[in-house]
């Protein structure tokens, strides 16, 4: 099966400053991935150069097959973008906007099933200038999603969206993924990384650090916690095998008569690992 996206050895340039190192990785047909990494870390870049936004310095890109450095119409049609900062006319109202682009596609969806997918059905007539932040997020995912696209961009979609719009969204993706489509993510919550993504990159300094499902990811997330309070103080281990290590402590407090209080067994979060990865480039 020919990958959906495919990103070889590819580098960017402004000036003299390098934003992408040598970033290599492979979406599937149908797949959720997810860029991860601080901010700067050139995650806009290398999503903004598979849509055809930018030109790369050097490397190999393949979007649905196609090169998107040449703009053809066929790409344009088949991908939907949400940009991570989208300036628009502020006079059109939501209905308008979303009319207007479906135009603009072959085969669109419904202008009027998409304002309502993306929660937006009573600001239909609002113009977008009058939108809140959340609002104006909402109203790009549903331009993205318009012209039924098999290829999604998602750069931080759900940025400034209250706790119930990201639950909406979370579904809208899910939504896209039955449908068979394609999704490339960024996004700074790790939670809603964990929640939708197959496969996540973390990206820092312009080069991927770490790559896999988000629960598989990291050097120790093989690891096992577990934890437990011993005079009013938590002691922790780590432990590859957390079976043999609970059997021992668990013997040990019975002989001893004691009982392992808060006793927790744990994994790193995504989070974690996400932090640990990426420590320097936050003190940098
Ligand atoms: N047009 C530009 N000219 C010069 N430098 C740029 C340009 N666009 C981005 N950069 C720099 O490239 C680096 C990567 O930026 P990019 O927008 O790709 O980061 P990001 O990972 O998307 O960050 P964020 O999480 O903040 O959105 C940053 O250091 C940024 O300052
Ligand atoms: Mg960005």
């Amino acid at each position: 099966m020919t990958p959906a996206i495919e990103v070889v050895d590819l580098h960017k340039s402004y000036g003299s400053f390098e934003a992408v190192r040598g970033v290599s990785f492979a979406v599937e047909p149908g797949e959720i991935f997810g860029l991860l990494g601080p901010n700067g870390a050139g995650k806009t870049t290398t999503v903004e150069i598979l849509e055809g936004y930018r030109d790369r310095s050097a490397g190999e890109v393949r979007v649905l097959g196609r090169d998107p450095q040449q703009r053809d119409r066929h790409l344009q049609e088949r991908v939907g973008i949400v940009l991570q900062s989208c300036g628009f006319y502020r006079r059109v109202t939501v209905r308008e906007a979303v009319t207007h682009f479906a135009k603009v596609y072959p085969s669109p969806r419904d202008p009027e099933e998409t304002i309502a997918l993306v929660g937006l059905l009573e600001k239909a007539n609002a113009q977008t200038k009058d939108l809140s932040g959340g609002q104006r997020r909402r109203l790009d995912l549903a331009l993205a999603l318009i012209g039924d696209p098999d290829l999604v961009f998602l750069d931080e979609p759900t940025t400034g969206f209250d706790p119930a719009a990201r639950r909406t969204a979370w579904g809208v993706v899910r939504r896209l993924k039955e449908l068979g489509k394609t999704v490339l993510l960024t996004t700074h919550y790790l939670d809603e990384a964990q929640e939708l993504a197959d496969r996540v990159a973390i990206v820092k300094d312009g080069r991927i650090v770490a790559e896999g499902p988000p629960d598989s990811l990291g050097p120790g997330s093989s690891r096992y916690r577990v934890s437990y309070i011993s005079q009013g103080r938590r002691v922790e281990h780590q432990t590859d095998d957390p079976t043999e290590l609970l059997h021992r402590l668990t013997s040990d407090a019975v002989a001893r008569g004691e009982r392992l209080e808060g006793l927790e067994v744990t994994r790193p979060t995504l989070e974690e690992v996400y932090l640990e990865l990426t420590r320097e480039a936050d003190a940098a």
